[in-house]
């Protein structure tokens, strides 16, 4: 049995598969997308339409595609960590450098439905790929271990789609966690919802929604560079959604001035290992 959060990942796959679909239009191409989404990802991408959602995650898969391959054609990074990796097909889908090894961790349900689902389209890692079944809200390091991470390496992190559904102690401790496990020339890319998203009356029908799935919004932030520097991490590049390099023919809403407070922010993060 999945847990409730593992449908959001069928969710997300959904949104990649609305995306790869728009032919000439579409900003990436996830061929896998769609078989993945089931059996409920479509269904909840229905259910939480609005607010530009689906873009948003179009827009996040493309961010994130972009800033891995910056940094791994930038620095000599040979392990790459997805936290939470749900139905991303990137090891499938992305070139990898020489040599590079890719690790999956999510719950053990997660794991075992996207294994079924990629067998039966006979997908293909392009790059050295090992799932790591764990919660990781508990001990969970020493499992990425046996599976051949090695701490002394210095390692590209990659949390999408998470931090959200986790509380402010988890969120931070599960940052703190890969700092603990960082070697020097380590890098995050990481999204985050603002603090204003979690209250704002624009949102609540949908926050609503999640919760009634059992699925709550709990954690944002509106300091990303504080917050991560406060746990070991420099930001290196920062975006919203709607900025030229983030932009989508299809996304609704203007960035707003950063000193303006008010407004329901996405936060779209690259990071480097500062030491703890
Ligand atoms: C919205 S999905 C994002 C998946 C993927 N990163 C993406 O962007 O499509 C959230 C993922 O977090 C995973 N997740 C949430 N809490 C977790 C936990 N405590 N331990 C392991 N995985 C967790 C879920 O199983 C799900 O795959």
């Amino acid at each position: 049995m999945m847990e409730a959060v593992s449908y959001t990942a069928q969710w997300t796959a959904a949104a990649r598969a609305v995306e790869t679909e728009r032919g000439d239009r579409a900003t990436f191409r996830d061929s896998y997308a769609r078989a993945l989404a089931a059996p409920r990802g479509f269904e909840l991408l229905e259910k939480n339409r609005g607010g530009g959602l689906t873009t948003f995650i179009a827009i996040r898969t493309k961010y994130l595609d972009e800033s891995i391959n910056a940094i791994l054609r930038e620095n000599d990074i040979r392990q790459i960590v997805f936290i939470a990796a749900g139905m991303d097909t990137r090891p499938f889908r992305l070139d990898w450098p020489e040599g590079a090894t890719v690790y999956e961790a999510d719950f053990p349900a997660l794991l075992a439905e996207k294994r079924r689902r990629l067998a039966g389209m006979d997908a293909r890692p392009r790059v050295e790929r090992r799932e790591v079944a764990v919660d990781l809200r508990r001990d969970w390091l020493p499992r990425l271990a046996a599976a051949g991470f090695d701490r002394a390496r210095p390692t590209l992190w990659i949390a999408e789609g998470l931090m959200f559904f986790l509380t402010p102690d988890q969120a931070t401790d599960l940052l703190r966690t890969l700092g603990s496990a960082s070697a020097t020339g380590s890098w995050l890319c990481v999204d985050f919802v603002s603090q204003a998203l979690l209250r704002s009356p624009f949102s609540e029908e949908f926050r609503r929604k999640l919760e009634e799935d059992g699925t709550p919004w709990l954690f944002g932030t509106d300091e990303p560079e504080e917050f991560l520097a406060s746990i070991g991490w420099k930001v290196r590049d920062l975006k919203e959604p709607g900025e030229p390099s983030t932009t989508h023919d299809d996304w609704p809403f203007e960035v707003q001035p950063r000193e303006r407070k008010g407004p329901s922010r996405s936060w779209l993060v690259r990071a480097e290992f500062a030491g703890q």
